[in-house]
């Protein structure tokens, strides 16, 4: 048995997990950047004398890189001599096996080896996953006995990835292992995804209590520089591509790797492609009402929104719109700015944007529109939802004003964009000024 409660079934998908699943994956290009992090993690580990002095703790945005770091620390880690235990936390919920990324690090082992270390460590051992009536206590312990040994052979490190959907038993024993001195080399790496950290995940206060621990090195991952992300996009395509295409994937990818990289095979267009979208929505899908119509509105206000703007928009009242505004937050989706609210991600927004309904959109563009004309609001913001709300008259008015705004402080160029679309929506002869 996994353990004493758990059923058959999920010990029969254990066993297939940890048969199937590789250690880490192979990267098919190499790393870009990243030389100081990998440089920090390395040396806390001990990759390069064998003596871990810290286990670390890697946060960072969902496709950031963390994985990316790690294959790399993997690397020098066999390199150097190490024994490689990998285990994956997967996305379960409440089904999550217990223990799951050690039973299956532990899966990999080969049979001499499990043999003799689990005679070492003791019977009561993850390494025997099937064994029935195993006490709590003496799974954890033996984990740890289990590592000791093993490290007695040759420097260990473990890597506990997505711990973010790590079981609540996994939990328990990350803290035991953070808070053990090994008597021999066991290095321990645990990456999780910060953004989905919201304000009650379990893991949230986890890693607030762990990071405290003497020996405990917490690393949060943060956006490549956008001149990476620029190498990592021209890296990845054969043939030359145009300065425009690289500048629009690096703007829209805002130094997250995997959006560059989505970005970069959905070829070129405005929409953000399928795939992405899918993977940016899951988390506005799964907002209450409120909080969805209120990042609905948000998608559509091309930047920074006040709450007042909000409040007008979507006609909140202000103890809805705040408790709306505080899940958005928490959910990782709208940070707080000085000049109100903006999205974590533009490309979220851009897929939010996309996402709603053509009448929805044009209908909160309108509404964007009414409550600006009515404060006053900037030129350049005036022509964006007169635009999108099909007010022409509007829109070519806003447009001129928007074109002197920008020529009065050296910017031409957005002048230029201004007018040109200003005269897109007069009929020929018609431009008298
Ligand atoms: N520094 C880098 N150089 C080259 N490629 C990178 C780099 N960082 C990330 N990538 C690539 O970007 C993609 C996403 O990276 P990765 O899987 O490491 O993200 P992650 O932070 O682990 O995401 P998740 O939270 O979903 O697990 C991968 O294809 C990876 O190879
Ligand atoms: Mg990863």
């Amino acid at each position: 048995m996994c353990r004493a409660t758990s059923d058959d079934e999920s010990c029969t998908m254990l066993s297939e997990l940890s048969t199937t699943m590789e250690d880490m994956p192979t990267p098919s290009s190499p790393i870009v950047g990243r030389a100081s992090e990998l440089h920090e993690l390395a040396t806390a580990l001990g990759l390069g004398d064998g003596h871990p002095r810290e286990a670390v703790l890697l946060g960072g945005d969902a496709g950031i890189g963390k994985t990316r770091v790690l294959l790399e620390l993997t690397a020098r880690a066999k390199a150097s001599g190490f024994r490689l235990l990998v285990g994956h936390c997967l996305d379960l919920g409440d089904n999550a096996p217990s223990f799951q990324p050690f039973v299956q690090a532990f899966g990999t082992l080969d049979d001499e080896t499990r043999e003799s270390v689990g005679r070492a460590a003791g019977a009561e051992t993850l390494l025997e996953p099937g064994r029935a009536g195993q006490d709590r206590s003496d799974v954890l312990l033996s984990v740890v006995r289990t590592l000791e040994v093993l490290a007695g052979e040759k420097p260990v490190l473990m890597v506990v990835e997505d711990a973010h959907w790590a079981d609540a038993s996994t939990r328990q024993l990350l803290r035991l292992l953070l808070a053990h001195t090994f008597a021999a080399p066991v290095a321990l790496a645990v990456s999780y995804r910060s953004d989905d950290l919201h304000r009650k995940h379990p893991l949230r206060l986890a890693l607030a209590e762990w990071a405290r621990l003497p020996g405990v090195h917490r690393l949060e991952l943060g956006p490549l520089p956008d001149r990476q992300v620029a190498e990592l996009v021209q890296s990845r395509e054969s043939t030359a591509m145009s300065g425009e295409r690289v500048d629009d994937i690096v703007r829209r990818a805002a130094g997250n790797a995997f959006y560059a990289e989505e970005l970069l095979e959905a070829g070129t267009g405005d929409t953000v492609p399928e795939e992405l979208a899918d993977v940016l929505l899951v988390r506005y899908d799964g907002l209450g009402q409120d909080a969805r119509t209120v990042v609905a509105a948000a998608a559509c206000a091309g930047g920074p929104v006040d709450d007042s703007v909000l409040a007008g928009v979507t006609g909140l009242d202000d103890a809805t719109l705040h408790t709306a505004l505080r899940e958005a937050v928490d959910r990782r989706i709208l940070v707080s700015v000085d000049d109100g609210f903006r999205f974590r991600h533009a490309l979220l927004a851009e897929a939010v944007h996309d996402d709603l309904l053509p009448g929805e959109r044009k209908r909160l563009h309108t509404r964007f529109l009414d409550v600006l004309l009515a404060e006053g609001g900037a030129a350049a913001e005036i022509s964006l939802h007169a635009h999108a709300a099909g007010r022409a008259d509007v829109a070519f008015d806003a447009d001129v004003r928007a074109a002197a705004d920008s020529t009065r402080i050296g910017g031409y160029h957005e002048a230029a964009v201004h007018l040109t679309r200003a005269l897109e929506i007069v009929p020929a002869g018609e431009v008298h000024r």
